[in-house]
């Protein structure tokens, strides 16, 4: 059975014992119990060891990796650094990656490789801007960003990868997707797996919604039928948000 996720991408906020202060408020929320299988935060790098230090029954991913294993690459972070220090989980192909720092779905493929190769799980995410929507080019776009940056794997990589659909224009913005739209887009991604792999591969992925996802509308949109849990930006600096939303099922 797929897992019910929850994940906090913290991106570029909060200084590290900020983190710290944080990660120790959701181990306080956790002990009580929540409805998600599985509680992942992904602060940024400095964070990272002492964040995961503290962390009890949360995983800890980090927003980025270089594709190479070491090498030449001033400012970058490679994947067997961060397995050194056992986090879990990658995000592979935020938006704001592709916007800023022009990572096309080529590279995503050889960064999923590499987060792979080191046994950590890829969140590759996925997701149309606002002109795209409305073109109505949104299913091209997010078939494309799966077909070139994930698609390469075999059956049983797949296993080690989860899928987050984030519509640009709803990143940051207020404007959530229906879930309606949401569970659309899910459906068509999970429909995506099956006919690219196999049933069971599309039943077993874990497909979450990102864009304004938040206390007031976490329920209704984890209570579609595609749609396994959430990628949170700005409501993950608040514990009792995110906790909030982790019990949101
Ligand atoms: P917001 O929840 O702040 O809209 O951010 C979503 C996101 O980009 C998570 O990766």
């Amino acid at each position: 059975m797929r897992k019910k996720i929850v994940a906090g991408n913290w991106k570029m906020n909060l200084n590290v014992s900020e983190g710290v202060a944080l990660v120790e408020e959701l181990n306080v929320g956790i002990s009580e119990g929540v409805k998600a299988d599985e509680l992942i935060v992904f602060p940024p790098f400095p964070h990272l060891y002492a964040v995961k230090d503290r962390a009890i029954k949360l995983q800890v991913g980090a927003q980025n990796c270089h594709t190479a294993l070491n090498g030449a690459y001033t400012g970058e972070v490679s994947a067997p650094m961060l397995s050194s220090i056992q986090i879990s989980h990658v995000l592979v192909g935020h938006s704001e990656r592709r916007a800023y720092f022009n990572e096309l779905n080529d590279l995503l493929a050889k960064k999923v490789d590499a987060v792979l190769d080191e046994g950590m799980t890829a969140v590759y995410c996925c997701g149309e801007t606002l002109p795209e929507r409305e073109e109505n080019r949104h299913f091209n776009v997010i078939g494309a960003q799966l077909a070139e940056g994930l698609f390469h794997l075999n059956e049983n990589q797949l296993k080690q990868v989860v899928i987050a659909y984030e519509p640009v224009w709803a990143i940051g913005t207020g404007k959530t997707a229906s879930s309606a739209q949401a569970q659309e887009v899910h459906a068509y991604i999970r429909k995506l797996i099956a006919t690219n792999y196999t049933a069971d591969a599309a039943e077993n992925m874990s497909i979450l919604y990102g864009g304004s996802c938040n206390p007031a509308n976490a329920q209704e949109l984890f209570s579609q039928p595609d749609v396994d849990g959430g990628l949170i930006g700005g409501a993950s600096l608040k514990s009792a948000d995110f906790i909030q939303i982790a019990n949101s099922y």
